[in-house]
């Protein structure tokens, strides 16, 4: 198959890319069902946007800086919020639809770290609206083509330009390439390396990965989120929402503990500063049932219904009334705020290769805002979109592809090996075994010595992965999304270990300082580690 431009995911980013892009020939390729199988469907709370006379880009701009420790990029900060309010008027375009206030104007509800309430919502659904509203639009267009339940397993890059992709069918067990002139790494983050997330099972990393192994640089990728509020054990995600319309947390001695941690912002912190908290509060025996309580029984029962429907439903499935009673909740690995490097133009360093959402790395620093990620993924998917498109115009279409025979014979004779195997070991324990050491080791505390270890499990499980027996192509699926796992553990813990300070999301308890000579970033690529100052913003 040879296209224009192939999107490899079909989340909020990759859909807004293909739309943009639409006048050319687009091929989505998505791993599981277009629209459902992303983080963007599951995003509850809210799109940050500068939409009130009383608010200003400026301060947009400072909140998601200050938020991300001073190591975003700043100029893709100041595209984001001044392009923000644009995209939000592209999506009720689309047929999105978001609360009003009774004058009519889009209602804005506080959300953490933010210095005016600027995050527009759709109850607590706002990405189930907006993803719904994007597929609905992207399926009447002609010239995109959805390709479902496939997996992108290696990107053709040939002298520094990629010209597509080969992809795994997922039903039929096919290899099989796309051609393309501008390819675009849509593809999301990698909660999955965690045992306790928010994020779907297709959120592996695999976009990290294929980017790496082709010489991609890679930005900032020790800084991973944990949300502080997910359903205790299971990480199901309770949104933030519930903070920002008036919960209170509390732990078992029924102390509002967020006054020993930001007495000023209280539950409405940034995610670092509350998911460390309450980590803290559960190590120091003051959790409850390996949580602590989170409790909106003094709001009107009307707010939580209308504002917190989804909240509401989600609990009562598990017998709890939370207008009667408090959840229980407990941090959850949620966003990578790091990932590919791209310029103002969401190029990346490979010609041809382009990226948008949260595969990318630079935008959020070291802590992302509740809010900024769905209108990071219409505003930089839009960029990623008219950047594709025009690199069309300016090569052409695609007429003379390089061979991937040969890729294709080495990729299938690596898997058929292990298909043929009697024993080995099983592909799910590995899995297993990867997730358990992150969750341990690399998680929201971090120190040398656990960081070590991890290392050294990884290597043993690149091992074990050599030696694995495989059964049917879901196993073979996850073979594929094993090895990118175990190269994004490999990139995250490294780079964790490098960072020797404490900064955002990166909490190491040898170094609990934050440090001003490691205020910049990590840039990550096959060539090693480096360290790039942030230029200076004043706080
Ligand atoms: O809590 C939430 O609703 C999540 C929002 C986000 O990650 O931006």
């Amino acid at each position: 198959m040879i296209t224009d431009v192939l999107v490899i995911g079909g989340g909020g980013a990759g859909a807004r890319c293909a739309i943009e892009c639409s006048d050319k020939r687009v091929v989505v390729a998505v791993k599981g069902l277009f629209g459902k199988s992303g983080c963007t469907v599951m995003a509850e709370g809210g799109y940050n946007a500068v939409l009130d006379p009383r608010d200003d880009f400026e301060k947009h701009f400072r909140d998601t800086i200050k938020g991300g420790c001073y190591i975003n990029n700043p100029k893709l900060v100041k595209i984001l919020v001044e392009n923000a309010p644009k995209e939000l008027k592209n999506l009720e375009r689309f047929g999105a639809l978001f609360d009003r206030r009774e004058d009519g104007s889009i209602a804005q509800r506080p959300f953490g770290g933010q210095s005016f309430n600027r995050t527009c919502y759709s109850g607590d659904r706002t990405g189930h609206e907006i993803m719904t509203s994007l597929m609905e639009y992207t399926s009447k267009l002609e010239n995109v083509t959805v390709l479902e339940d496939v997996m992108a397993v290696k990107l053709i890059v040939k002298d520094n330009r990629c010209y597509g992709a080969i992809f795994l069918d997922l039903v039929e067990g096919r290899l099989f390439p796309v051609y393309a002139t501008s390819t675009v790494l849509a593809t999301g983050g990698a909660g999955q390396l965690y045992p306790i997330t928010t994020n779907p099972l297709q959120k592996v990393g695999d976009g990290f990965a294929l980017a790496y192994w082709e010489g991609v640089e890679l930005i900032d990728m020790e800084m991973v989120q944990f949300h502080p509020t997910g359903m205790v054990n299971s990480g199901i995600l309770v949104t933030e929402a519930v903070r920002g319309e008036g919960g209170i947390l509390y732990n078992r001695y029924g102390e509002r503990f967020m006054v020993r941690y930001d007495r000023e912002r209280m539950e409405l912190s940034t995610r670092d500063v509350v998911a460390r908290a309450i980590y803290r509060e559960i190590k120091e025996g003051r959790g409850i049932r390996g949580g602590v309580y989170l409790d909106v029984s003094h709001l009107d029962d009307e707010v939580i219904e209308e504002r917190l429907e989804t909240t509401l439903r989600q609990f009562l499935d598990i017998g709890i009334d939370i207008r009667r009673e408090p959840m229980i909740v407990a941090p959850t690995a949620h966003h990578f705020m790091g990932g590919v490097r791209i310029n103002e133009r969401c190029e990346t360093n490979i010609e041809g290769l382009f990226a948008c959402g949260e595969v990318t790395g630079g935008i959020h620093g070291a802590n992302r805002l509740g809010g900024n990620a769905l209108a990071d993924t219409q505003v930089f998917g839009a960029i990623a979109g008219r950047s594709a498109g025009e690199f069309v115009e300016e090569m052409g279409t695609l007429r003379d592809p390089v061979d991937v025979g040969g890729m294709i014979n080495r990729i299938k004779s690596e898997v058929r090996e292990k298909i043929g195997r009697e024993k080995g070991y099983s592909i799910h324990t590995l899995i297993g075994e990867l997730k358990s050491t992150m969750w341990d080791e690399v998680s929201i505390v971090r120190e040398e010595r656990g960081l070590r270890s991890a290392l050294s499990k990884i290597e043993l499980l690149k091992e074990h992965l050599k030696k694995v027996k495989l059964r049917g192509v879901f196993e073979v699926q996850k073979y594929f999304e094993f090895k990118s796992m175990l190269t994004v553990a490999e990139l995250v813990t490294r780079c964790a270990l490098e960072r020797r300070e404490s900064r955002g999301a990166h909490y190491r308890s040898d170094y609990p300082e934050t440090r001003e000579e490691w205020r910049g970033n990590l840039v990550v690529s096959r060539d090693g580690i480096r360290f790039i100052r942030s230029p200076s913003i004043e706080g």
